[in-house]
């Protein structure tokens, strides 16, 4: 009777524990990747496969921009990782010396991006640190 009573309560208390974990990691450290003989941790494989089914079509294949949106390999050189999830998050809006409007879309509602920033991030910073060349990497075995 009581385990029943408490058990909703439990998986609540779970539920925001969970929560609490996955903000903080977007919110704190910028997250590490590793690179061992042109081999890449898990995280960073899924990164590659993550940015390459969201933001290759402006930001072009392997991060190397495209006449819509810049090389992030170069742009990580300098932004910090705090501004990227903020970037990605909100969204941003310029309008170039032409008057033509770039867009940078807010996926903050999007958990195929969510949920998965810290990876893209981790991918980004192989590539801009120029320690992981264009193409699909190879996994690390376990
Ligand atoms: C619809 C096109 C589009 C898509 C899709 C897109 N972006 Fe962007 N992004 C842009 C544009 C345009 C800018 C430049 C905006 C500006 O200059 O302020 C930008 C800027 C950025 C910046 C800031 C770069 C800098 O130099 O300050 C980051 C970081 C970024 N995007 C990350 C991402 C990530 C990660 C994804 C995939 C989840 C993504 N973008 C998907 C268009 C896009």
């Amino acid at each position: 009777m009581t385990l029943v009573r408490f058990l909703p309560l439990a998986v609540a208390a779970l539920c925001i524990a969970s929560l609490g974990f996955a903000t903080q990691s977007l919110a704190g450290e910028a997250p590490k990747y590793t690179v061992k003989d042109g081999k890449v941790d898990k995280g960073t494989y899924n990164g590659y496969r993550r940015f390459h089914g969201t933001c290759h079509a402006c930001h072009g294949q392997d991060a190397m921009g495209s006449s819509f949106a810049p090389a992030l390999i170069e742009s990580l050189k300098s932004v910090d990782y705090e501004t990227f999830v903020k970037t990605v998050m909100e969204g941003r809006q310029v309008t170039d010396a032409t008057g033509a409007v770039k867009a940078m879309p807010a996926f903050g509602q999007d958990p195929n991006v969510t949920k998965h920033l810290d990876d893209i991030y981790r991918y980004l910073m192989a590539r801009a640190d120029g320690v992981l060349v264009p193409g699909r990497p190879k996994k690390i075995p376990n």
